[in-house]
Order: C-alpha cells, then sequence, then structure tokens
C-alpha cells in the first residue's frame, strides 16, 4: 500500500474524513502524540488499527470526540465524577473511562462494557472528527511496543505502507499520552498518569484519586491490569536501558565507571557538558512538562545513534513528572538502580 504524506490543510482534513467515513484509517496528530484513527463505531474499520500496529487484540481503544452531543452517543451516562472532569479538562489531554453505549463497536473496547474517552484540544484533530462526524477509535500511531510518535516523521518510520494516509501537524504539543482515569466507582482510579495530574484532578473532584500500582511496578505474573495496556512492555527503544536513580555525582560516577562502545547517557539537559559518554538529553531536571514534551523523540534518538547500553537519569514522580517515570520505567523493562 503506498502511504500518502501530506501537511494539514483543508483539503488533507477533507481527505481524511473521507477515507475515515469509507471504513478505512488515517494517522493524525493530536496535542498528545499522534493517532491511528478509524470510525470506533465500526468493528471492521477498526480491527485494521490493530492490523497495522500489530496490536494485541485485548487492549482497548481510546475514542476520540469532539463535541458534548458527541459524548452521550458514545457512552451511556456521564456521571456527576466525569461532568466534572469534562467541564475542568476537556478539551485536552484527559481521557475518562466510563460505561459504553451499544453504538461503539466492540471491537474498539476489547469486549469491555466500559470505554475511555477524549476530546482532544489539537485543532486538526478536532477538525477531522468534525468533519467525518465520527466518534474516532485512535490508539498512538507506533508500531506495538515502540516509543509513541511525536513528530508525523516518527509516524513514517513506523507506518510507511500499513496505512493510507499520514496527517503531519507539527511536533506534539504536550508529547506524552493523555491521563487516563476510571469514574467507574465511588472512588476514581487513574489508570496512566499524563499531563492532567491526579493532584489537578483531586482539586476539581474534592475527593481522593486511587493510583492504580501498575503505574509505577510491573505487574506480578498472573496478576490482571485494570487498564489492558499497562501489562504491556511498551515506549521500550532497542538499547537496554537501566534507570540510575539518585544525585548526578553517584550517576557520573557510575557512568564513568560502566562507558563503553554503544553505551550512552540519557541526562537532563546541560549535564551533558559535564560527562565524558556520548549523551541524549530529554530535558531539564525537575521540569516535567518539557521532559514530557521531549522523552519519546529522544528514546527513538538513541536508536538511531544505535546505542547498546543506556544509563538514565531518574525522573521526579509526583505531578507531569510521573507520566514521565511511568513511561521511561517500561521502557526500562523496570531496571532500576539506586545509587
Ligand atoms: O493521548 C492519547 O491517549 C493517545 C492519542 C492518540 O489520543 N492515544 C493513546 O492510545 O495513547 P493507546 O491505545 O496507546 O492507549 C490507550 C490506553 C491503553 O493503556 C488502554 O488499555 C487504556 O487506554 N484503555 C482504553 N480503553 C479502556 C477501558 N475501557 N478500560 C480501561 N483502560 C482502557
Ligand atoms: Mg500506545
Amino acid at each position: 500500500m503506498e502511504t500518502i504524506f501530506t501537511p494539514a490543510n483543508e483539503q488533507s482534513i477533507a481527505l481524511a474524513a473521507e477515507l475515515i467515513k469509507k471504513g478505512d484509517i488515517v494517522a493524525i496528530p493530536t496535542e498528545t502524540v499522534y493517532g491511528i484513527a478509524a470510525n470506533a463505531c465500526d468493528g471492521e474499520a477498526v480491527k485494521k488499527i490493530f492490523k497495522a500496529k500489530g496490536r494485541p487484540q485485548d487492549n482497548p481503544l481510546i475514542v476520540h470526540i469532539c463535541d458534548n452531543n458527541m459524548l452521550y452517543d458514545v457512552v451511556k451516562y456521564v456521571n456527576a465524577d466525569a461532568q466534572k472532569l469534562a467541564d475542568a479538562f476537556w478539551p485536552g489531554p484527559l481521557t475518562i473511562i466510563m460505561p459504553k453505549s451499544d453504538k461503539i463497536s466492540s471491537e474498539n473496547c476489547a469486549g469491555l462494557d466500559s470505554v475511555g474517552v477524549r476530546m482532544p484540544s489539537d485543532p486538526v484533530a478536532n477538525a477531522i472528527i468534525r468533519a467525518s462526524g465520527l466518534p474516532l477509535g485512535a490508539p498512538s500511531a507506533n508500531l506495538s511496543g515502540k516509543p509513541s510518535p511525536t513528530s508525523a516523521e516518527d509516524v513514517l518510520a513506523d507506518m510507511n505502507g500499513r496505512l493510507p494516509l499520514i496527517i503531519d501537524g507539527g511536533s506534539c504539543a504536550r508529547g506524552v499520552e493523555s491521563t487516563v482515569i476510571s469514574v467507574l466507582d465511588d472512588t476514581p482510579v487513574l489508570l496512566r498518569p499524563g499531563y492532567i495530574t491526579k493532584e489537578e484532578m483531586e482539586y476539581v473532584l474534592g475527593k481522593k484519586i486511587e493510583v492504580s500500582p501498575a503505574i509505577v511496578e510491573k505487574l506480578k505474573d498472573g496478576e490482571t491490569a485494570r487498564s489492558p495496556g499497562m501489562k504491556y512492555k511498551h515506549y521500550a527503544p532497542a538499547a537496554e536501558i537501566t534507570i540510575l536513580e539518585g544525585s548526578f555525582d553517584k550517576f557520573r560516577e557510575y557512568a564513568e565507571e560502566h562507558k563503553g562502545e554503544g553505551v550512552y547517557c540519557l541526562c537532563f539537559t546541560g549535564e551533558e557538558k559535564m560527562l565524558s559518554l556520548p549523551c541524549i538529553t530529554y530535558g531539564h531536571e525537575h521540569d516535567g512538562a518539557e521532559q514530557a514534551h521531549m522523552l519519546f523523540s529522544s528514546l527513538r534518538e538513541l536508536d538511531k545513534c544505535n546505542a547498546k547500553t543506556v544509563f538514565a537519569r531518574c525522573p521526579d514522580k509526583d505531578g507531569i513528572s510521573l507520566a514521565v517515570y511511568n513511561r521511561l520505567i517500561r521502557a526500562a523493562a523496570f531496571r532500576l538502580i539506586k545509587l
């Protein structure tokens, strides 16, 4: 299949909508990461996404909407918690798990009776949903297991020949996937950290949010994830990454002792000047938003350099940084050394 790669404009947005209405799939920009979109109501269209990504069938897709009318189409009802979160954070990088309506295909939700819904703020994403008039099921536009793409070029690297159209909307503003929260029960549960933080949502809801343990720890054998996506390795570049937790001085000492061919540091911006190993940076220390914006492209950069072994600086574990830590610990297959 030939893949058309085109900038976002009126014509390409109309073409994307046409393809989607016909039951095809299209890669689109969002403010978080690029997604591969299809009509969420059409099970056959949704299956094409799973095939193009090589995604396990039991991992449900987030449904993207452009307004409240569409919301009431895709869910059974909107409870008080969901309403408060939607009012506060939509359009934006927040996915809310709610009871699914019958309109959404069971393929989209991997057979679950709930659905994750989000209203993206990216103008191109919004225009494509609006032009198609359909709720769009869309996972990140990477091959399953690869870092999520934050530029259209990253999508092309993974998806060339696997889908008919990639819409280039430039670099994604946020850079990590949406926050995922379930409001199915009285106590909301954070399933995936993102740019919208637990602290911000607790303030809006006026109650505590439970954090799913799978966010920072590896699931034990046989343990089931409340969010199916959490059980997969995810975000992994080809190199073997180890997070070194501790001060920069200790990091430098350890990395310098272990240097060799193909050994790289994934460090905070500015630190590369103080290390004799080759470095890829991923934003300033304690700047979670900048790190989120840079992390996935830095992971892909390590692959382009043919890095074999990578020592990574450890981000903070609160606010937006929790999202960065959650992605990085998976990229490292949970290898972490406390210095
Ligand atoms: O920012 C994003 O959310 C991006 C862009 C494209 O919007 N999409 C994205 O999709 O990250 P994906 O498929 O890579 O991640 C979806 C996550 C998975 O971990 C999945 O298991 C979880 O959301 N999820 C989706 N529906 C769910 C449901 N009904 N119950 C629990 N978890 C769900
Ligand atoms: Mg993904």
